[in-house]
């Protein structure tokens, strides 16, 4: 699937968080359509380290790089020694995904050590490189607004959400700086899809609620959750935002999302019908104060400036997904 009439062929492409969620995805993409591109992933992967949440430190993973042909950097962004190695390389495109992208972490010195300080890193590389920088902002720069969610109207309300917050505004200077650079940043809405089975409790609940119901339980939801409701998108259309900004009519930060929220109980009804099941809800007490009860992407923006439009809806997505969530389920969680 082409989404516009960009050449990959022959180029030379970084995915940093490679070996995660989105960045695998981008870097499966580049190969199969544009098997003549050069594609580079740098990711730290994971280790036995995990954070007093009870989270890894970083998720990526070696099973989601299985196929995969393209250099593998095992690196660190924190290691200006690790990030020189990438000067070996002549980038063409960079596709920025490697984050702490646990939205719970709230140790603020490893967030903005992490997420902030590296990126001014890979602007000085894009911009030294002439390449192409996408990166990835996220809809927690929003904290708890309420929708429709409009870039420029942010107020970040955790550690995380900051850091990308604090990302976009550096972006923009450098966007004033430097009007000829090409640089845009996404902010994905809840992503999910394919490979992001090794992000374990951080991964979508598309995944989460799946492997419930696939161990024979009624799935597990907050009460009240018919009216909780999220911007979910499926990752093919994060796929299309990102080779979209490869080719901005304009520099700037957009919204990823579909605009159309829906429910968690949508995702638990849609679930159970696509794997056969009636075991009805298991509702719990939300534990969570200042929980986000309502996202909706605007846009309005990515269509004009990206071009950006959704194709999948949740049920088309669930559906095309479902086959490797009872996959997982067999190998990673049943066995595993
Ligand atoms: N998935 C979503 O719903 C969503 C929503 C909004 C924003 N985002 C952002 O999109 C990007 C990709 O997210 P994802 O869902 O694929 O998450 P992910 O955790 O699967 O991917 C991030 C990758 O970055 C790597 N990484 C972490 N720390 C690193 C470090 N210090 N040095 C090098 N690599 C490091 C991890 O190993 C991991 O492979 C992240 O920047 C995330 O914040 C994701």
């Amino acid at each position: 699937m082409k989404y516009n009439d960009i050449d990959f062929n022959g180029k030379t492409i970084l995915i940093t968080g490679g070996a995660g969620f989105i960045g695998s995805n981008l870097a499966f993409y580049f190969q199969e359509n544009f098997p003549q591109s050069s594609i580079v992933v740098f990711d730290k992967f994971r280790s036995e380290e995990k954070f007093s949440n009870g989270n890894l430190k970083s998720f990526g993973h070696y099973k989601n790089l299985i196929g995969f042909h393209g250099d593998v950097i095992c690196g660190d962004l924190n290691s200006k020694e690790d990030i020189k190695a990438l000067e070996a390389y002549d980038f063409d495109y960079i596709f920025h995904e490697a984050a702490i992208s646990d939205t719970r972490v709230y140790d603020q010195e490893i967030i903005m050590q992490t997420n902030v300080n590296s990126f001014y890193d890979i602007l000085e590389m894009a911009r030294r490189m002439n390449a192409v920088l996408v990166y990835a902002s996220s809809a927690a720069t929003y904290g708890s607004l309420p929708s429709p969610q409009t870039v420029g109207k942010e107020h970040p309300e955790n550690p995380y959400g900051f850091s990308k917050y604090a990302m976009d505004q550096i972006a923009y200077r450098y966007m004033n700086i430097y009007p000829d650079m090409t640089i845009v940043g996404l902010k994905y809405f809840n992503v999910y899809g394919a490979r992001e089975f090794f992000k374990d409790k951080t991964a979508s609940t598309v995944i989460q609620f799946g492997h419930q119901i696939l161990s024979g339980k009624a799935p597990r939801l907050f009460e009240g959750s018919d009216k909780i409701v999220r911007d979910f998108v499926y990752i093919k259309d994060v796929i299309q935002a990102n080779i979209k900004a490869c080719a901005p009519k304009k520099n700037g930060v957009y919204n990823v999302g579909t605009s159309k929220p829906r429910s968690f109980q949508d995702i638990a009804d849609i679930l159970q019908k696509e794997l056969g099941t009636d075991y009805g809800t298991e509702y719990f007490p939300n534990p969570f104060t200042g929980y986000q009860m309502h996202t909706q992407a605007d846009i309005s923006t990515s269509k004009e400036y990206l071009g950006y439009t959704p194709e999948w809806e949740l049920e088309a997505g669930i559906k095309e997904y479902i086959d490797e969530i009872k996959t997982l389920y067999k190998t990673e969680v049943a066995h595993g």
